[in-house]
């Protein structure tokens, strides 16, 4: 008897250290998790993958690489918000509805707190570190779906007032023609935050003259999400101007932007982003290129909308960049050349640009459609800024970076939308972009992928 139970003791202690040893590694494994994701920084350790995501980002809504300077926004502690006064989760929904009926009829909604008025002249919103539980769920839930802060974009009134960021030289009387064209704007999203989508359409709507707009056209490239539904039509019924387009199956960014131009019946065509802002008369000057000579294209200069705060970040035109692209055939920024800042008296005049980022520029319709628009046979996303840089610049025409036109973008880090994987659609893009319009040089992009070309066709 003894020697059994002695026996069963020594078979006990032998399975207990495996079993000790298992829980302890578990352990280790979900502290190790719990460190690695704070609530306030999804985006801030992103997955092995997001390197390719981000270009894919970066192509995609032609939201190009920023400028690498000055993207940290600086610590500003005005309008941080004190805790107590921050609203809860439940009454964040009462803020959108009646934010709903309010924007309408009035300029910036006040919100329930008096007089703090979030993300006001583009301030940063800080979120107090000691959220509540509840709050810091909605927080993350928001970062999940959007890839940006989507509980402070909510904060923020979807009419919030921005700074002026135009040089002096943009605003002297008789600058643009007095009679410009009107534009029809085109805005594709899918899935697109509530808040971030309004606030886009109405800095369009209240930052441009009412009769150089001629609609505004919201393509959405088949969203599931139940606010871009019936409630989007709804509000926007006091709108005449806006009209929703829906796309009938996933079709891209791409056949988005075509469905669009196919709609649209203004002279001009202006693609925007679905997460921008336009600041005051950020239009003027775009249509007065067109108006002087339609084959120019242009582009305004992209700012930054901070994916966190929604800080509005922008520089004076001392700062502008053109566009150009490496034998990836990615796009990216470069300093104006010396040659062409030497064509010019002030760095405010419109730019040459070799490319473009692609998500925000106008074009003349007819100009446009001379070109051939956009190659059909470009699937889904990519390439497709370059192909229209290319066509632009061999086709008789101008491409233009205006600085005196500011447009807002928030820069995402990671794409929050999926798309069917298996096929490589930049690069089959991009390989019918260098043999179609790149002749000889073809070559160095083929280098570039290895003569890869096998699998993609
Ligand atoms: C958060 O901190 C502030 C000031 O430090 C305090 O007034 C507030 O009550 C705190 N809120 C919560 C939910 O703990
Ligand atoms: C418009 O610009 C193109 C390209 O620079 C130029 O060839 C053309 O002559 C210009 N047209 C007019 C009417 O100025």
């Amino acid at each position: 008897m003894v020697f059994l139970r002695r026996r069963s003791l020594l078979l006990k202690t032998l399975l207990a250290v495996p079993v000790i040893w298992f829980f302890v590694a578990v352990l280790y494994s979900t502290s190790d998790k719990a460190r690695g994701r704070g609530p306030l920084e999804p985006a801030a350790a992103p997955p092995p993958e997001a390197a390719a995501i981000r270009q894919e980002q970066h192509h995609a809504p032609g939201a190009p690489e920023p400028p690498e300077v000055e993207l940290q926004p600086p610590v500003v502690v005005e309008n941080q918000p004190d805790a107590p006064g921050f609203p809860e989760p439940e009454q964040e929904n009462e803020i959108s509805k009646k934010e709903e009926e309010d924007a309408g009829a009035m300029g910036v909604l006040p919100l329930p707190n008096g007089n703090n008025k979030y993300g006001e002249m583009g301030k940063p919103v800080v979120l107090p570190s000691n959220m509540s539980t509840g709050m810091k769920k909605l927080v993350d839930e928001g970062w999940q779906k959007n890839a940006f802060n989507q509980y402070v974009s909510d904060l923020i009134s979807v009419r919030r007032s921005l700074p002026d960021p135009r040089d002096e030289w943009c605003k002297k009387e008789g600058r643009y023609q007095s009679s410009l064209p009107s534009t029809s704007v085109i805005i594709c999203f899918h899935n697109e935050a509530w808040s971030v989508l309004l606030r886009t359409v109405h800095s369009v709507l209240d930052r441009s003259p009412a009769h150089m707009i001629h609609e505004v056209l919201l393509v959405d490239d088949f969203s599931d999400m139940d606010h871009l539904k019936t409630r989007l039509e709804n509000y926007f019924t006091k709108y005449p101007k806006v009209k929703i387009i829906r796309a009938k199956k996933r079709e891209g960014l791409i056949r988005a932007r075509l469905l669009g131009a196919a709609r649209a019946t203004g002279k001009v065509l202006t693609y925007l982003d679905s997460h921008c802002e336009c600041t005051t008369g950020w239009l003027e000057p775009l249509l007065d290129r067109i108006a002087r000579n339609s084959t120019t294209v242009v582009c305004p200069v992209i700012d930054v909308i901070d994916d966190t705060t929604l800080e509005y970040h922008y520089r004076d035109s001392g700062g502008v960049n053109v566009g150009g692209f490496d034998w990836n055939l990615q796009f990216n920024w470069h300093s104006v050349p010396e040659r062409e800042r030497k064509r010019h008296e002030n760095s405010a005049e419109p730019v040459w640009s070799p490319t473009m980022a692609g998500g925000l520029f106008s074009i003349d319709r007819e100009f446009f459609e001379r070109l051939g628009t956009y190659d059909n046979g470009f699937d889904i996303w990519g390439g497709e800024n370059l192909e229209l840089s290319f066509k632009t610049w061999m086709c008789g025409g101008t491409l233009e970076i205006v600085p005196c036109s500011h447009v807002g973008h928030i820069f995402r880090k990671r794409s929050p939308y999926k798309w069917r994987s298996g096929v490589n659609v930049l690069k089959k893009n991009s390989i019918r972009l260098a043999e179609v319009w790149l002749d000889d040089y073809s070559k160095y992009y083929y280098q570039r992928i290895g003569n890869d070309l096998v699998r993609i066709f």
